[in-house]
């Protein structure tokens, strides 16, 4: 089964056409999904038409869905969160204003997440994504032999813990609960191989990754910067311009994204739904 594609970046990105998401898709289309999705990074949708249960519908062929702590879900849909920018919204940072991946803070984090627009601003509100198999092929092979024998640390304690950055939480659309349960680690692999093409990906980001197992933050902080800079290098991203009805569809394992705030005086509303995946592994070649 062959996909209608339009590349969108050097770094990843491909724009599918020809194709309902409201209807389920036929086995070969999704196979062939699947494979494109773990080709380039992400894969967008332009002028679907959709309903909260269409969308989990459409990710729930990938997988089961997988729910997002400290967040209110969208009414009556536990596993769906509503990503919504008022016009007069005033806090500096945006959800999801910082480089990072989904849940990484969790033991299985997720496959994918499914982005939808609901209503986007005339100009901004792009998301950006970078590449993380490219960013650990540009590193020089010292420095991707020392990452394979690292363990990172995950937690969500500097965004959801009792002193992260949405505990005094005034984004007016959406609701947090930031929670002790939040300051948890997870150890991860610094690298980890994609599980479906082999590849392997520089796993690590700003608000999630948080210090190196068996050292302290401060010993960890210089070369986790020097990570999260190459990470976001402009040769490793794509970037999308949203439309009411887009839909983004990104393979969180071997990405990171961030949503562009740049839209002061414009709503900005986005349904988004996850799926499950699985516990992060290093295969060495
Ligand atoms: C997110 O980080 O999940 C939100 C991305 C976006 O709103 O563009």
């Amino acid at each position: 089964m062959k996909l209608d594609l339009e590349l969108l970046c050097g770094a990843g990105g491909a724009e599918v056409r020809g194709l309902d998401l409201s209807k389920p898709l036929a086995p070969e289309t999704l196979t062939a999904l699947r494979r494109a999705l773990a080709d380039h990074c992400v894969l967008l949708f332009r002028d679907q038409k959709l309903e909260p249960d269409s969308q989990k519908a459409f990710a729930r062929q990938f997988g089961p869905l997988a729910e997002t702590p400290f967040i209110k879900p969208l009414e009556g849909h536990p596993e769906m969160m509503r990503v919504v920018r008022e016009p007069d919204e005033k806090k500096k940072l945006n959800f999801g204003g910082r480089w990072h991946s989904d849940l990484t803070f969790q033991v299985e984090p997720v496959l994918g997440t499914v982005l939808y627009s609901r209503e986007s601003p005339a100009v901004g509100g792009d998301t950006l994504w970078t590449n993380q198999m490219l960013a650990f092929d540009a590193l020089s092979p010292g420095m991707q032999r020392m990452l394979e024998s690292l363990t990172v640390m995950h937690s969500a304690k500097r965004s959801y813990g009792p002193q992260g950055t949405y505990a005094d939480d005034d984004l007016k659309g959406m609701r947090i609960n930031a929670s002790e349960l939040a300051l948890k680690e997870t150890p991860h692999p610094c690298v980890r191989t994609h599980p479906e093409n082999g590849r392997k990906i520089l796993f690590i980001n700003w608000v999630y990754a948080i210090r190196f197992q068996d050292m302290t933050e401060e010993e960890s902080t210089p070369l986790l910067e020097f990570l999260n800079r190459h990470s976001q290098r402009p040769e490793f991203q794509i970037r999308f311009r949203w439309t009411k009805g887009a839909l983004a569809f990104w393979d969180n394992r071997s990405t990171q994204h961030l949503a562009v705030n740049d839209y002061a005086g414009y709503r900005r509303v986005m349904d988004r739904v996850t799926i499950a995946g699985d516990k992060p592994f290093f295969t060495p070649a």
